[in-house]
């Protein structure tokens, strides 16, 4: 990485924390931030699933298993967040009950900010998990991974320890910020089985300058004075949530 997308990315790392810190404690943003990560992580399974058995038809099983692991991973800390936006009485909206929209013109379709420069070069098309190229699958992925691991630690260390709910969210913040820790540790090795590690910190770099240009993309949507965040959560407990235990704890699954 160059010195000037180092000090970028010191710059853009710290607005992303500041944001996102701000939004886990403020009791008032802390439901939409939560379903925002729900709907995150829970939207990465499908995806990963897809890759795992790509790899294992294309005879890479080393691959197929982290893989595997890695979509159970993101399943279970969708379920966490759900858990905890439960003991908020909240859950994530229901898309489908929503009044539909007018359809939007492919302009409008377009990915977010963030995604549009991350993946700057790239179509829709080309980023589908049937035929995305495994290098800036891994390498991609590499950085969203190891960056993650490093924000739900920050956002664990802004809650506050006085209050139960808060509590377990900081422990299930940290044990997730654990597995994406592991999750970018196996995909630097897995680039390593491709390349060489010089090859290899050559493409991180390059992926690590594509993430620093779409956090600026993002923060520069965020701070406009017309932004919104969307709802994400409305009142209520899913059904198939009632049922569980009133103590059971996914914090420490
Ligand atoms: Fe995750
Ligand atoms: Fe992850």
């Amino acid at each position: 990485m160059s010195l000037s997308t180092h000090v970028l990315h010191l710059l853009g790392s710290s607005g992303v924390a500041y944001f996102l810190a701000k939004s886990i404690r403020d009791p008032l943003t802390r439901p939409n931030t939560l379903a925002g990560f729900q709907l995150a992580e829970s939207g990465a399974v499908p995806m990963l699933e897809t890759l795992s058995a790509r790899a294992k038809a294309e005879g890479d099983t080393w691959l197929a298993e982290k893989l595997t692991k890695h979509a159970a991973d993101e399943n279970r800390h969708g379920q966490i967040f759900a858990h905890a936006l439960k003991q908020l009485n909240k859950q994530v909206i229901d898309f489908k009950n929503q009044p539909k929209k007018p359809e939007k013109t492919t302009k409008e379709r377009q990915r977010s900010p963030f995604f549009d420069a991350f993946f700057e070069g790239y179509t829709s098309e080309q980023l589908k998990p049937d035929v995305i190229d495994w290098n800036v699958f891994i390498a991609s992925t590499y950085i969203l991974e190891l960056d993650a691991s490093k924000d739900f630690a920050r956002m664990a260390k802004v809650l506050p320890e006085d209050e139960q709910t808060s509590r377990n969210l900081k422990k299930s913040l940290l044990s997730i910020a654990n597995d994406e820790t592991g999750h970018a540790a196996y995909l630097y090795e897995a680039l390593k089985r491709r390349m060489s590690a010089a090859d290899a910190d050559k493409l991180i770099a390059d992926w690590r300058t594509r993430k620093v240009n779409a956090m600026f993309a993002m923060i520069g949507g965020l701070l406009k004075p017309d932004n919104k965040q969307p709802t994400l959560v409305q009142e209520g407990v899913p059904p198939e949530m009632l049922e569980e235990q009133a103590n059971s704890d996914l914090a420490v699954a």
